[in-house]
């Protein structure tokens, strides 16, 4: 067993993969997936994705100073293969993949009807890296599907079979671990059930456990 070193490249991974919307004024709206997307800030909302500049969308999305982040189900994964693969300099992705534009309230460029989550972005700045070019965005307006709000205007985002990108391949996300924080409140838990127990008692309790574990075994 042991390790290997390799040269620099990119091998952060899992990674959300968006369907990026995006139009100029007067012409038929566009979609490019980008796995290069992330959250950057909390206050004010604000997010990157990284763009190849010989991509359609980037002169869209450099021109107009905005598009929409459209988060992508198990339902859109075929789509966004799409996106991913065909420029909009050809063909209309929307009507290929039966996508609906979804107005946005805050810029004229359109979301993913389909997708649970838009997120509207105002280009804050365009940082050059090499081969992608960065766009630094402010979120101005987040559209939630109602399909995953409770009765109690609870919004449920993981009932909505997110998917990740790993590697170059599309998964469903699986089983949950766990919610934030569970690391702590599970050893607050555990500090409870033994409270008041003096640690050689414990260890009794443990062995006891274990030779009949071991007996039933035999
Ligand atoms: C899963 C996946 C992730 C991608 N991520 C990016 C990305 O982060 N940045 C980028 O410039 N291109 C990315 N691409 C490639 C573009 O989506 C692709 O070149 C697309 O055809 C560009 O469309 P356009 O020419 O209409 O803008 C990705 C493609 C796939 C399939």
């Amino acid at each position: 067993m042991g390790k290997q070193y390799w040269n620099p490249g990119n091998m952060l991974y899992p990674l959300p993969a968006v369907m990026v919307s995006c139009q100029r004024p007067g012409e038929k709206p566009n979609i490019i997936t980008v796995a290069w997307a992330g959250t950057v800030c909390s206050s004010p909302a604000m997010l990157s994705i990284s763009v190849r500049p010989e991509r359609h969308s980037y002169g869209i999305i450099k021109d107009t100073g905005e598009f929409v982040v459209n988060l992508v189900t198990g339902d859109l994964a075929y789509a966004t293969d799409y996106c991913g693969v065909k420029s909009g300099r050809d063909r209309d992705k929307f009507d290929d993949m039966k996508l609906t534009p979804l107005p946005s309230k805050y810029i004229q460029a359109p979301g993913i009807e389909e997708s649970p989550v838009c997120l509207e972005c105002r280009v804050k700045e365009i940082i050059p890296l090499g081969s992608h070019h960065m766009f630094v965005a402010e979120i101005l307006g987040v559209t939630v599907d109602d399909r995953y709000l409770d009765e109690k205007n609870k919004f449920h985002l993981n009932q909505s079979d997110l998917v990740a990108y790993s590697h170059g391949e599309y998964f469903r996300l699986g089983k949950s671990l766990g919610t934030f924080g569970y690391s702590v409140r599970k050893k607050t838990e555990e500090k409870g059930r033994n409270k008041g127990k003096r640690p050689e008692n414990k260890q009794r309790e443990n062995k006891e456990k274990r030779t009949q574990v071991k007996k039933r075994r035999s």
